[in-house]
């Protein structure tokens, strides 16, 4: 009996997550996956991102039966550890003898025939106990229950609780261990009746009219995905973009993989839009994803960026940590550091700074993260404000309540979306991405 392709596919993309510090989405959108049949593309996907979502308790469970320290195995035969327990105590339909034969057949052929046998031994003895070790989590969970149950480091989870409460906590613990929901954006109404045509099933959007949540089909085979005509982006991540709002001249500072820069350039078919990207593969990618004729895309350091003349929109989505994306990438909870947030802190204050300095009088600029922590948000738009008194903190509300006005948000249900003058989506209490919004006025 041979591997099954999805599990191959699997092993080395978690290889790549593990030891090039890759990230699991993309190599999840890679031609690899072309290759494989549907059933296999999906069952690659579930066990790549289970084995991320569930990492440390697939290994506190593996622990219980290794005579080795799990720190003391070679990756490649923690990877296949961490592949079989995950389908073990979390998919019913698959076989454990399946799951348990491709994983030391793959221990193998990564070269650790060593190691085989040892990998067989593990399995074995947790087959029949793996579906109890994936008991059902109690309510009322303390902090340190919340880590163990849900797989998020306790450092992660204790700062939500103290910042949030714990009810919060937990609300975002259980909702970065399920499947997100997969959201798309479309211009007007004929694409979704085509979409239905293709036997897409849609809901409305909860926060946005222009948005959909994809109940049923394949949505990246339709014709308008293709065509571009259908995009797939979290609702939240649409809300920042409808933030921005409409301009004569925009720049978006830290543009790839382009989904604002292209919902920006939908909402302002005839404006000047400026896209800038520093890393030249990402911009690539943000060429190949954003095609309209009035977007410039530059690839350059937006901190050494030379003047383009004055802006009177301006958005700076600065690189962050990504904490209100868990769902959708698991391996950031596993990397993040808390010493990080402090140097993410820096460079997204000389971001932001850099990006007020195209900004027109009377301009606006939005600053935004993917990040549910506060160093990374409201502590940076205090900083670059201190000592920048020409600009001034907008309040989101009167932002909001224009968009409702003119019908395109949905939600009437605006304080659960404030924080203040911030916008601020939770995952888990809003069922979206975490992002978080600051609009800034350059005074006239
Ligand atoms: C959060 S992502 C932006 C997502 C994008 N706005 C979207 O909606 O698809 C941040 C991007 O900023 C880029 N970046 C980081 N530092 C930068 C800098 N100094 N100048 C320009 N781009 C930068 C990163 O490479 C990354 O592609």
């Amino acid at each position: 009996m041979s591997i099954s392709p999805a599990r191959a596919v699997a092993f080395d993309i978690l290889l790549r997550v593990e030891q090039q510090a890759a990230y699991a989405s993309e190599l999840l959108h890679s031609d690899r996956l072309d290759k494989l049949s549907p059933a296999d593309r999906g069952l690659a996907t579930e066990i790549v991102m289970g084995v991320l979502r569930w990492q440390s308790r697939l290994d506190s469970v593996i622990a219980t039966s290794s005579s080795r320290p799990l720190s003391k195995l070679d990756p490649q035969v923690l990877i296949a550890l961490r592949m079989a327990m995950y389908q073990l105590m979390f998919l019913s339909r698959t076989p454990a003898r399946a799951a348990i034969h491709d994983s030391v057949d793959l221990v193998k052929r990564a070269g650790k025939t060593s190691a085989a046998p040892f990998a067989n031994a593990v399995l074995r003895k947790l087959s029949d106990s793996a579906k109890a070790a994936a008991r059902a989590p109690a309510d009322n969970l303390t902090v340190p229950e919340l880590s163990e149950t849900y797989a998020h480091p306790e450092w992660l989870v204790g700062r939500w609780a103290v910042q949030l409460g714990v009810e919060k906590a937990a609300a975002i613990c259980r909702h970065d261990q399920q499947v997100p929901a997969t959201s798309i954006r479309i211009d007007g109404d004929s694409v979704t009746a085509e979409l239905e045509d293709e036997g897409i099933t849609l809901a409305h959007g909860a926060l946005l009219s222009s948005a959909r949540t994809v109940i049923g089909g394949e949505i990246t085979q339709t014709r308008a995905y293709r065509e571009g005509r259908v995009f797939i982006q979290d609702e939240a991540s649409q809300l920042v973009a409808a933030l921005v709002g409409k301009g004569s001249r925009l720049l978006d500072c830290c543009a790839a993989p382009g989904s604002k820069a292209a919902a920006i350039a939908s909402r302002n078919p005839t404006s000047e839009i400026v896209a800038v990207e520093l890393h030249p593969h990402r911009a690539e990618l943000l060429r190949r994803r954003v095609q309209a004729a009035n977007v410039q895309i530059i690839t350059s350091d937006v901190l050494q960026l030379p003047p383009h003349g004055e802006f009177d929109r301006v958005l700076a989505d600065v690189p962050c940590s990504g904490t209100g994306t868990l769902a959708r990438n698991p391996e950031i909870k596993w990397r993040l550091k808390p010493q990080d947030l402090s140097d993410l802190h820096t460079k997204q204050v000389s971001i932001l700074r850099a990006a007020l300095l195209h900004l027109a009088r009377g301009g606006r600029a939005v600053y935004s993260t993917c990040s549910l922590e506060p160093e990374e948000n409201q502590a940076v738009v205090d900083e670059v404000l201190q000592d920048n008194p020409k600009f001034a903190l907008l309040d989101c509300r009167a932002e909001l309540e224009a968009l409702k006005d003119q019908g395109e948000l949905a939600t009437s249900d605006l304080d659960s979306i404030l924080e203040g003058k911030y916008l601020r989506t939770i995952p888990g209490v809003q069922l979206c991405d975490g992002f978080f919004a600051a609009v800034l006025e350059r005074r006239s």
